[in-house]
């Protein structure tokens, strides 16, 4: 059997991050990931990331304590206010320490590192590498787990966590290239999946991002929380979702409907474009459910007042992208968009420290929640979330392993690991050699297409128990699927109806936890009850898998400085 000290499972930037804290902490440390690292979803992030530098003119009397206040009103006041103020507080110094690692960000004129404004915030604080954040940002943090010869096994995927009595003590994955299912025992295992926009369909997201770590903790006995609130991107491209970053209205890029209307004016009068995402997202749709959208379902997005140099330094991987998807060069016509699935609000229930209720099992980033972004997440947050939970999860799993954690889970595991092992063995068989007559990709299709109709922007009771109904079919459907190649090596149609099942049980804790929040928060939203209710519904959602589907907990929100008001931009 494998083992490591410290296991993290996600090879983006929560990942990578984690690994490089444990690793200076003195613990041996792996990675393993479903793709190579620098193909992680972190990859995509465009816009940029968070942290009250006060680096812009503007922005000279920003400070983290802002930056909480805009984050915790953002939320809609279901963040835990304690770790937001976690969040904004390490952000420069995160920020820094990536620059000091080289990472080329973009540059006032006096040499500081650049800051735009985005939706939600009080002032310009998002700090940027053109369109190209996260990519400049990942490949930084690969280097630094190169330098330290952090051993990575690219390409395997986690089918099971192996808990027993309380305690972590490893994974069970498949070698993808080999097809073999390997037992990797740890002394602490931090999970680092990333999100599961592929539930979704019109998303935004990498396909590998279908929330299986989320899934693989779910079925083990770990609860999810928050799950219900989903952000829809306000400006996605339409036809193919592909994102078109907050940054190109942080540029100063407007939203016009058919009739050439800057309708934001209508939703938020002082923030425009710059409203927070769920406010956006909603006036676009409204705008195009109202007929004054383009035929088909999309408004522009447009540039064309920035002029080409601006376009070109800040905004070229959209240029690139509009041209290559749509043949719309920004420059000259504006962008179609519509709103796409973007991100997971909730996710595998932590504290601050990354800890799970399960000992020696750690979760960060955008797989996890802390929570940081409640019902809401501000554009910026995400990429910051990643490196400082990573951080702090890297910490304090190796705290564990060279605590109380090492010795008492090196006791037991052997034992634990065969057990899973064979468990896991029956599973992945049975999926390998299921024949019956349902092909998983029309089960896919049909989840992806069910829960951006139920689920989605606009939510009301008779069509979200549709959803929930139509998910409880397919998880019905899901044992009668066969497959159609059946060798073991490099089989992804067998990893993708491998982590199915999740996807659907993660579906229903989305729908579940939405039907009984019987107001409106942050990106849920519900026509059939369209205010806030923090008498009722000041509180987490805490979902528990039973033999009968989710079973909903709730959890008080921590306020520490900033009562919950109304909330208008
Ligand atoms: O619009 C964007 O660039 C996305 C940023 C984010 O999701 O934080």
């Amino acid at each position: 059997m494998i083992y490591h000290e410290v296991l993290v499972v996600g090879g983006g930037l929560a990942g990578l991050r984690a690994a490089i804290e444990a690793h200076d902490a003195g613990c041996e440390v792996a990675v393993l990931s479903r793709v190579h690292p620098v193909r992680s979803h972190s990859v995509a992030a465009q816009g940029g990331i968070n942290a009250a530098l006060g680096n812009h003119e503007k922005a000279q009397d920003d400070s983290p304590e802002r930056h909480a206040f805009d984050t915790i009103k953002g939320s809609d006041y279901l963040a835990d206010q304690d770790a937001v103020e976690i969040l904004t507080s390490e952000a420069p110094v995160c920020i820094y320490e990536m620059e000091h690692w080289g990472c080329p960000f973009s540059r006032t004129a006096d040499g500081r590192i650049a800051q735009r404004p985005f939706g939600g915030a009080g002032y310009p604080r998002t700090c940027y590498a053109a369109d190209k954040t996260g990519h400049a940002l990942l490949h930084t943090m690969y280097e630094q787990t190169l330098k330290r010869r952090i051993r990575v096994y690219e390409e395997w995927q986690v089918v099971s966590l192996a808990v027993e009595d309380g305690r972590c003590y490893g994974v069970v994955a498949l070698d993808l290239r080999t097809g073999a299912l390997e037992a990797v025992g740890a002394g602490a295992v931090i999970f680092a999946t990333g999100g599961g926009g592929r539930i979704y369909g019109n998303s935004t997201n990498n396909i590998i991002n279908t929330g299986s770590g989320m899934a693989v903790a779910y079925m083990a006995g770990v609860p999810l929380k928050d799950m219900e609130f989903i952000q829809f991107h306000p400006t996605s491209l339409f036809g193919n979702n592909v994102l078109m970053t907050e940054g190109a209205r942080g540029e100063g890029g407007y939203l016009r409907n058919a009739l050439g209307e800057r309708f934001m004016e209508k939703y938020a009068p002082q923030a425009m474009e710059l409203a927070p995402r769920d406010i956006t997202a909603r006036a676009i749709q409204t705008e195009i459910n109202e007929g004054r959208g383009f035929p088909g379902g999309y408004v522009h997005l447009d540039l064309t007042h920035l002029g080409a140099e601006r376009i070109m330094e800040r905004l070229p991987a959209i240029r690139d992208i509009a041209i290559n998807f749509t043949g719309v060069d920004p420059i000259y016509e504006p962008i179609p968009i519509q709103p796409g699935q973007h991100y997971f609000m909730g996710g595998i229930d932590t504290d601050s420290t990354g800890a799970t209720e399960v000992a020696g099992f750690y979760a960060a980033g955008e797989c996890a929640c802390v929570s940081v972004h409640g019902a809401n997440r501000l554009g910026g947050n995400s990429l910051l979330e990643t490196i400082v939970f990573g951080r702090i999860a890297g910490r304090h799993a190796a705290g564990y392993v060279k605590g109380e954690g090492g010795e008492a889970a090196r006791s037991g595991l052997a034992k634990v690991m065969a057990r899973v092992l064979g468990e896991t063995e029956k599973k992945v068989l049975r999926v390998l050699e299921a024949d019956g007559p349902e092909d998983p990709a029309d089960l896919r299709d049909e989840l992806r297409e069910t829960m951006f109709r139920t689920v989605g922007l606009f939510r009301d009771e008779k069509t979200m128990t549709a959803g929930l109904e139509k998910v409880h079919e397919l998880r019905e459907r899901y044992p009668r699927m066969g497959l159609r190649h059946r060798g073991r090596r490099y089989n992804l149609d067998w990893a993708r109806n491998l982590e199915l099942e999740g996807m659907i049980l993660v579906a229903e804790a989305i729908a579940a936890g939405a039907l009984a929040r019987r107001e409106s928060r942050g990106s849920h939203f519900r026509t059939d009850a369209r205010e806030r209710d923090d008498e009722s519904f000041l509180k987490h959602t805490i979902a528990r898998l039973t033999g009968d589907g989710p079973r909903l907990e709730y959890r008080p929100v921590t306020i520490t400085r900033w009562e919950p008001k109304a909330r208008t931009y």
